[in-house]
């Protein structure tokens, strides 16, 4: 696939490469790595390498359809969006680029609290099905949660697993903590990336000023002073959680949960799903990988409440992998904005394809010419 003169990546390996390449490194770092020695962002994706399987042959595929439906809503794969809050540094309005790429590719966009582009522009103008991420203490979390409502977010992402700031001491080595701070060593990066230069941070100056958290009224420009743990996660707890759930009329998904009593205690809240996930690896860097204990979550709950994982998928096979171990979808952090760095809604476009082919051919390649046939069957005990 070309864009303009470049070719675009084949896999979602190589377009992270390549994102690597176009934007500031300490961007790259930013999105790309994780937290403390980074044991959780490797293992997440070892987790994968882990799980084997187990093809069934003789099975008429030469049709095959990576369909399925997820809170009811019809999705063209068992994927869904997640959120990233710096999506607008990789590429001007890059939550819109991304959204919109999701829309057109039919899986669901969930948008961040701290995202760049606002809740109204991204409602006006991505169509598709829409969530929005909400970390519980934020200061004006009653009115973002009514404006996502009226904008028709229709499922509410409660994030809880960031009691504090992760952390991540490359970030402010290099100056690329979210907000901005800015550096001599920054400057120097960014000098050495003149189309991101231009076409990224360039264009928000014309447009008006430094990118801000549009969705955070009052919200300072993306510059120093990030909001503290304390603004995210900070002191909510079950009862609050309760009383959130009484207070968003949608469906209700908490996210960030490794241990199935939370799980549990997060569906008798009245959770309609959960996300099992460690944060793409960015916070508590012994983490388990979630992929580790998708299976024994969804045993407990499953049939109560929708289950969904992320952190590590990169590939099709990976997307297989959390179905098979019954998760209804999985999400995706980097993949989407790795592309979304390249080349914005056509990079983000050209990543969910390449999962989606990658979907079809490990379908074929099991025996499994739906999602419904995929099981425990392909998977190794
Ligand atoms: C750059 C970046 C920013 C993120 N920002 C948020 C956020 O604002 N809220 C949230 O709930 N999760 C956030 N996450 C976590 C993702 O939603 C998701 O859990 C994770 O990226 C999944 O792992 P993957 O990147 O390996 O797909 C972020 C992840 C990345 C990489």
């Amino acid at each position: 696939v070309t864009q303009g003169r470049r070719v675009l990546g084949r896999t979602v390996g190589d377009v992270r490469e390549q994102a690597r390449k176009r934007i500031p490194n300490g961007l790259f770092e930013f999105i790309d790595r994780g937290s403390e020695d980074e044991l959780a962002v490797a293992n997440n994706l070892k987790a994968f390498d882990r799980v084997k399987l187990r093809p069934r042959v003789l099975v008429d595929v030469s049709e095959r359809d990576t369909a399925t439906t997820l809170f009811g809503h019809p999705v063209s794969m068992p994927l869904a969006i997640a959120p990233t809050g710096s999506a607008g540094l990789v590429w001007f309005e890059g939550q819109l680029a991304i959204a919109r790429a999701a829309a057109s590719a039919g899986v669901p966009f969930t948008l961040a609290t701290r995202s760049l582009t606002s809740i109204e522009a991204i409602a006006e103008s991505a169509g598709g099905d829409l969530w929005f991420q909400l970390y519980p203490s934020t200061p004006s979390a009653r009115s973002l949660m009514q404006r996502a409502w009226k904008c028709g977010f229709e499922i509410l992402v409660v994030t809880v697993d960031t009691p504090v700031s992760p952390l991540r001491h490359y970030n402010l080595e290099n100056g690329f903590s979210l907000p901005f701070t800015p550096s001599v060593r920054a400057l120097r990066d960014m000098l050495g990336h003149p189309r991101w230069l231009v076409g990224v941070l360039g264009r928000y100056l014309l447009r008006g000023g430094m990118p801000r958290f549009e969705n955070l009224p009052g919200s300072p420009k993306v510059t120093r002073g990030a909001p503290t743990s304390e603004m995210l996660v900070g002191d909510f707890d079950w009862d609050d959680l309760q009383r959130l759930r009484e207070r968003w009329p949608g469906r209700l998904v908490v996210k960030g949960m490794l241990h199935v009593r939370d799980a549990i205690r997060a569906v008798e809240c009245g959770a309609d799903g959960v996300i099992v996930s460690n944060h793409g690896g960015r916070n508590l860097d012994s983490s388990v990988s979630p992929l580790d204990v998708l299976r024994d979550i969804v045993e407990e709950i499953a049939g109560r409440a929708t289950v969904l994982m992320d952190g590590g998928i990169r590939r099709g096979s990976d997307i297989v992998k959390v179905v098979a171990l019954g998760a209804s979808a999985g999400m995706v952090g980097r993949a989407t904005l790795y592309g979304a760095a390249i080349s914005g809604e056509d990079g983000a476009a050209h990543v969910l394809r390449i999962l989606k082919e990658e979907l079809s051919y490990t379908l074929a390649m099991t025996g499994s010419p739906t999602i419904a046939d995929l099981g425990s069957e392909v998977l190794m005990p």
